[in-house]
Protein backbone atom coordinates (compact mmCIF):
# COMPACT_ATOMS: atom_id res chain seq x y z
CA UNK A 1 0.00 0.00 0.00
CA UNK A 2 2.61 2.37 0.77
CA UNK A 3 4.79 1.51 -2.64
CA UNK A 4 1.58 2.53 -4.34
CA UNK A 5 0.92 5.64 -2.86
CA UNK A 6 4.85 6.41 -3.14
CA UNK A 7 4.12 5.43 -6.75
CA UNK A 8 1.00 7.99 -7.41
CA UNK A 9 2.73 10.91 -5.71
CA UNK A 10 6.12 10.10 -8.01
CA UNK A 11 4.30 9.88 -10.98
CA UNK A 12 1.73 13.15 -9.95
CA UNK A 13 5.14 15.03 -9.16
CA UNK A 14 6.21 14.19 -12.33
CA UNK A 15 2.79 15.25 -14.38
CA UNK A 16 2.59 18.21 -12.66
CA UNK A 17 5.93 19.85 -13.11
CA UNK A 18 5.22 18.15 -17.34
CA UNK A 19 4.52 21.85 -18.60
CA UNK A 20 6.80 23.89 -16.71
CA UNK A 21 10.58 24.12 -18.53
CA UNK A 22 13.15 25.70 -16.73
CA UNK A 23 15.71 26.78 -19.65
CA UNK A 24 16.06 30.20 -20.41
CA UNK A 25 14.07 30.65 -24.19
CA UNK A 26 16.14 32.85 -25.30
CA UNK A 27 19.09 31.21 -25.28
CA UNK A 28 17.39 28.61 -27.83
CA UNK A 29 16.63 31.05 -30.31
CA UNK A 30 19.68 30.75 -32.45
CA UNK A 31 19.50 26.86 -32.59
CA UNK A 32 15.47 27.49 -33.63
CA UNK A 33 16.51 29.58 -36.08
CA UNK A 34 19.54 28.07 -37.48
CA UNK A 35 18.34 24.07 -37.23
CA UNK A 36 14.40 24.29 -36.82
CA UNK A 37 12.75 26.21 -38.53
CA UNK A 38 13.64 24.43 -41.93
CA UNK A 39 10.92 22.25 -40.81
CA UNK A 40 9.22 23.41 -38.39
CA UNK A 41 6.51 26.47 -38.23
CA UNK A 42 7.76 28.63 -35.08
CA UNK A 43 5.63 31.88 -35.71
CA UNK A 44 8.27 35.31 -35.81
CA UNK A 45 10.93 32.96 -36.46
CA UNK A 46 10.39 31.04 -39.58
CA UNK A 47 8.15 30.58 -42.35
CA UNK A 48 4.66 30.54 -42.09
CA UNK A 49 4.05 27.29 -43.71
CA UNK A 50 5.89 23.78 -43.19
CA UNK A 51 7.43 22.74 -46.79
CA UNK A 52 4.63 20.02 -47.74
CA UNK A 53 6.71 17.83 -48.19
CA UNK A 54 7.65 17.68 -44.12
CA UNK A 55 5.52 16.14 -42.17
CA UNK A 56 6.54 18.20 -39.03
CA UNK A 57 4.48 19.54 -36.02
CA UNK A 58 4.41 23.42 -35.73
CA UNK A 59 6.10 24.48 -32.64
CA UNK A 60 2.78 26.52 -31.71
CA UNK A 61 0.55 22.87 -32.04
CA UNK A 62 3.42 21.39 -30.13
CA UNK A 63 3.29 24.62 -27.02
CA UNK A 64 -0.99 24.49 -27.24
CA UNK A 65 -1.08 20.21 -26.44
CA UNK A 66 0.89 20.06 -23.52
CA UNK A 67 -0.92 16.48 -22.99
CA UNK A 68 0.53 15.13 -25.98
CA UNK A 69 3.82 17.00 -25.67
CA UNK A 70 4.58 16.87 -22.14
CA UNK A 71 7.97 17.50 -21.02
CA UNK A 72 9.69 14.13 -20.84
CA UNK A 73 8.61 13.46 -24.11
CA UNK A 74 10.33 16.57 -25.76
CA UNK A 75 13.20 16.02 -23.20
CA UNK A 76 13.74 12.16 -24.44
CA UNK A 77 12.72 13.44 -27.63
CA UNK A 78 15.05 15.41 -28.61
CA UNK A 79 18.26 13.64 -26.70
CA UNK A 80 18.01 11.71 -30.01
CA UNK A 81 18.59 13.37 -33.51
CA UNK A 82 15.35 12.97 -35.12
CA UNK A 83 15.03 11.86 -38.99
CA UNK A 84 16.02 13.93 -40.88
CA UNK A 85 18.18 16.08 -38.13
CA UNK A 86 20.99 13.40 -38.25
CA UNK A 87 24.13 14.96 -36.67
CA UNK A 88 22.60 17.61 -34.53
CA UNK A 89 23.52 16.96 -30.99
CA UNK A 90 21.56 19.11 -28.29
CA UNK A 91 23.18 19.41 -24.81
CA UNK A 92 20.33 18.81 -21.80
CA UNK A 93 20.75 22.57 -21.45
CA UNK A 94 19.92 23.19 -25.09
CA UNK A 95 17.19 20.88 -24.51
CA UNK A 96 15.80 22.88 -21.61
CA UNK A 97 15.63 26.31 -23.48
CA UNK A 98 14.32 24.21 -26.31
CA UNK A 99 11.53 23.08 -24.69
CA UNK A 100 10.72 26.61 -22.27
CA UNK A 101 10.98 28.19 -26.10
CA UNK A 102 8.63 25.75 -27.21
CA UNK A 103 6.39 26.12 -24.18
CA UNK A 104 6.43 30.19 -24.16
CA UNK A 105 4.67 29.71 -27.64
CA UNK A 106 1.29 28.70 -26.52
C1 LIG B 1 14.77 18.31 -41.56
C2 LIG B 1 13.51 18.55 -40.88
C3 LIG B 1 13.48 18.79 -39.40
C4 LIG B 1 14.30 19.62 -38.68
C5 LIG B 1 15.48 20.44 -39.16
C6 LIG B 1 13.79 19.57 -37.32
N1 LIG B 1 12.73 18.74 -37.23
FE1 LIG B 1 11.67 18.29 -35.56
N2 LIG B 1 10.49 17.02 -36.62
C7 LIG B 1 10.60 16.80 -37.98
C8 LIG B 1 9.59 15.85 -38.38
C9 LIG B 1 9.35 15.34 -39.81
C10 LIG B 1 8.89 15.49 -37.21
C11 LIG B 1 7.72 14.50 -37.08
C12 LIG B 1 8.19 13.12 -37.26
C13 LIG B 1 8.90 12.61 -36.09
O1 LIG B 1 8.32 12.67 -34.99
O2 LIG B 1 10.05 12.13 -36.25
C14 LIG B 1 9.48 16.25 -36.12
C15 LIG B 1 9.09 16.17 -34.81
C16 LIG B 1 9.57 16.98 -33.80
C17 LIG B 1 9.09 16.97 -32.44
C18 LIG B 1 7.94 16.13 -31.92
C19 LIG B 1 8.44 15.05 -31.04
C20 LIG B 1 7.36 14.10 -30.59
O3 LIG B 1 7.36 13.79 -29.39
O4 LIG B 1 6.55 13.66 -31.41
C21 LIG B 1 9.83 17.89 -31.75
C22 LIG B 1 9.71 18.27 -30.29
C23 LIG B 1 10.76 18.47 -32.68
N3 LIG B 1 10.60 17.88 -33.91
C24 LIG B 1 11.66 19.44 -32.35
C25 LIG B 1 12.62 19.95 -33.22
C26 LIG B 1 13.60 20.94 -32.84
C27 LIG B 1 13.70 21.58 -31.47
C28 LIG B 1 14.36 21.18 -33.94
C29 LIG B 1 15.56 22.07 -34.05
C30 LIG B 1 16.64 21.85 -33.15
C31 LIG B 1 13.84 20.32 -35.01
N4 LIG B 1 12.78 19.61 -34.52
C32 LIG B 1 14.35 20.28 -36.28
C33 LIG B 1 11.47 17.39 -38.85
C34 LIG B 1 12.49 18.24 -38.49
Amino acid sequence: MTSVTLLVAISSEVFSTAATGTGNPDEAKSIVVEHCVKCHVVPGYGPERAPESIDAPSSKWMARNPELYPEPRLRQFLRRPHYPMRGIIHSDTDIGNIITFIEGLR
